[in-house]
C-alpha cells in the first residue's frame, strides 16, 4: 500500500473504520446509537436495554431484555483470588490503574476467548460488562478497610453497582440517575479508547486485553479522566464570585479548561444537555447543590470567551456534580465511565470481529538518514 504524504494530527477526522454502532453530527449536536437519538433513549431506555442495544442492532423483545438480565446478573461474582489481587493494591492507587489490571486478570481467571468464535465472544462480552461494577465496588470497600458486598442478582446493574458500593439497596431516584448516566456515556463513535481497544483486538488479542487497554486511554485527562478534574476545579472555584477570575488565569496561561472542548462536537455535547437537565431533576427532589451554579457561571464564562472556537461543555463538564450528589468519590468517576462504555468498547470489538483487518498505520519519518556505526574510543 502507497504511504499517505500527509501527517494528519491525532488523526483527526481519519476514518479508522465503518461502523454502524453510534453516530454524531459535531455541528448539529446530534448522538445516534443505533439510529436512536440519544435523548429518547435516556429518557425512556435503561443501560441493560442500551447495551443490548448496541450489540444486537436492535431494541430487544422484552423476553430477549429478560434473559440478558438473568444472564448478565448471573456472572457479577468475582472469583476469590481476584478479591485478593484487588487486596493487595494499596489503598492509594488510582481506581483506573486497578480497573485497568483487574480486566487483565479478570481473563487470566476466565477460560480462553477464541477469536472469531461467538460463543466465546458473549461469554465474554456478559462478563466483562457484568464484572466491571463489582471491580470498582469491591476495591473501592477495599481502600475504606470495608469488606467487597457481593452483588445481588435481583436489582438492576445501576441498583446493584449502588448496592455493591453501600451495603444498602439505593433509593429509586440514584439508582435511576445512575442508570440515565450510564446509558449517556455507553459508545460515542470512534474515540480514543474506542479506538485503543480496537487497535488491540485488530491483531486478534482477546476481548480482556482490549478493553483492558480501552481503560488504559479512558484514564487520560483528555480523555475519561476530565470528568475527575472538572469537579476539582469547580471546588478550587469554590463560589460563583470566584469564577471570572479562575477562567482569566485559566486563559492567560494558555491552559485546557477541563470538561470542555471536543475533537468533533463544534456545539454543546448533546449529553452535556441531557446530564444537566438530569440534574435539574434530581436536585428539585434531593436538593440544590451550590457546586452546580458555580458551574453555571463558568460555562457562561467560558463560552463567552471560547465559544466562537467551537469550545462548548462537553458530556464530562456537568456528570461529576450528579456523581458527587449521588455520594460517590471523585476519584470514581472515571471508573464509573468505564462501567458504562464497556457496552460499547465490546459492541465494537463485536462488529470488529466481523471483518477484522490489523490496524497498523504509517509514519513519515524525519530522523536521522543512514550512517556508519562508530566505535566507542571513536566517539567524543
Ligand atoms: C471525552 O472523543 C470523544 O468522543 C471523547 C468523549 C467520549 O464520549 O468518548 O466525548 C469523552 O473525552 C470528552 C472530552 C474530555 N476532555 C476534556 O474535557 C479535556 C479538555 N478538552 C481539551 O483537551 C480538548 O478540547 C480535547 C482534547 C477534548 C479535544 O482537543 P483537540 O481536538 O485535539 O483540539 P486541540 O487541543 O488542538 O484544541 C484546538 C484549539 C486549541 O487552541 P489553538 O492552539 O488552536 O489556539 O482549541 C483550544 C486549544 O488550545 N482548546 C481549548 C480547550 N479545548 C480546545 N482551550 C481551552 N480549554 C479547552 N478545554
Amino acid at each position: 500500500t502507497a504511504e499517505a504524504k500527509q501527517l494528519v494530527p491525532g488523526l483527526a477526522g481519519v476514518p479508522a473504520a465503518e461502523s454502524a454502532i453510534s453516530y454524531i453530527d459535531g455541528n448539529a449536536g446530534v448522538l445516534e446509537y443505533r439510529g436512536y437519538p440519544i435523548e429518547q433513549l435516556a429518557e425512556r431506555s435503561t443501560f441493560e436495554e442500551t447495551a443490548w442495544l448496541l450489540m444486537h442492532g436492535q431494541l430487544p423483545t422484552k423476553s430477549q431484555l429478560d434473559a440478558f438480565g438473568r444472564d448478565l446478573s448471573a456472572v457479577r461474582e468475582l472469583p476469590d483470588g481476584m478479591l485478593a489481587l484487588l487486596g493487595a493494591f494499596p489503598k492509594t492507587a488510582h481506581p483506573m490503574l486497578v480497573l485497568q489490571s483487574a480486566i487483565a486478570a479478570l481473563g487470566a481467571f476466565e477460560r480462553e476467548v477464541r477469536f472469531g468464535d461467538e460463543e466465546d465472544f458473549r461469554r465474554a462480552w456478559l462478563r466483562i460488562l457484568a464484572a466491571t461494577p463489582t471491580i470498582v465496588a469491591a476495591f473501592e470497600r477495599l481502600r475504606r478497610g470495608e469488606q467487597p458486598v457481593a452483588p445481588r442478582v435481583d436489582l438492576s446493574h445501576a441498583a446493584n453497582f449502588l448496592y455493591m458500593l453501600n451495603g444498602e439497596e439505593p433509593d429509586e431516584i440514584a439508582a435511576r440517575v445512575l442508570d440515565v448516566a450510564l446509558v449517556l456515556h455507553a459508545d460515542h463513535t470512534m474515540n480514543a479508547s474506542t479506538f485503543a481497544a480496537r487497535v488491540v483486538y485488530g491483531t486478534n488479542a482477546g476481548p480482556y486485553d482490549s478493553v483492558s487497554a480501552a481503560v488504559g486511554a479512558l484514564h487520560g485527562p483528555l480523555h475519561g479522566g476530565a470528568n475527575e478534574r472538572v469537579l476539582r476545579s469547580l471546588e478550587t472555584i469554590g463560589s460563583v464570585e470566584n469564577v471570572r477570575a479562575w477562567a482569566d488565569q485559566q486563559f492567560s496561561s494558555k491552559g485546557k479548561i477541563m470538561g470542555f472542548g471536543h475533537r468533533v462536537y463544534k456545539v454543546k455535547d448533546p449529553r452535556s444537555f441531557a446530564l444537566q437537565s438530569l440534574g435539574d431533576k434530581m436536585f428539585a427532589k434531593l436538593g440544590h447543590t451550590p457546586i452546580y451554579d458555580v458551574a453555571l457561571e463558568l460555562e457562561k464564562v467560558v463560552v463567552e470567551r471560547l465559544g466562537d472556537k467551537g469550545i462548548h461543555p462537553n458530556v464530562d463538564f456537568f456528570s461529576g456534580i450528579i456523581y458527587q450528589k449521588l455520594g460517590l468519590p471523585t476519584d470514581q468517576f472515571t471508573p464509573i465511565f468505564a462501567i458504562a462504555r464497556a457496552a460499547g468498547w465490546l459492541a465494537h470489538l463485536h462488529e470488529q470481529m466481523q471483518d477484522n483487518k490489523l490496524f497498523r498505520p504509517g509514519q513519515i519519518y524525519v530522523g536521522e538518514a543512514s550512517r556508519d556505526y562508530v566505535p566507542i574510543d571513536n566517539r567524543v
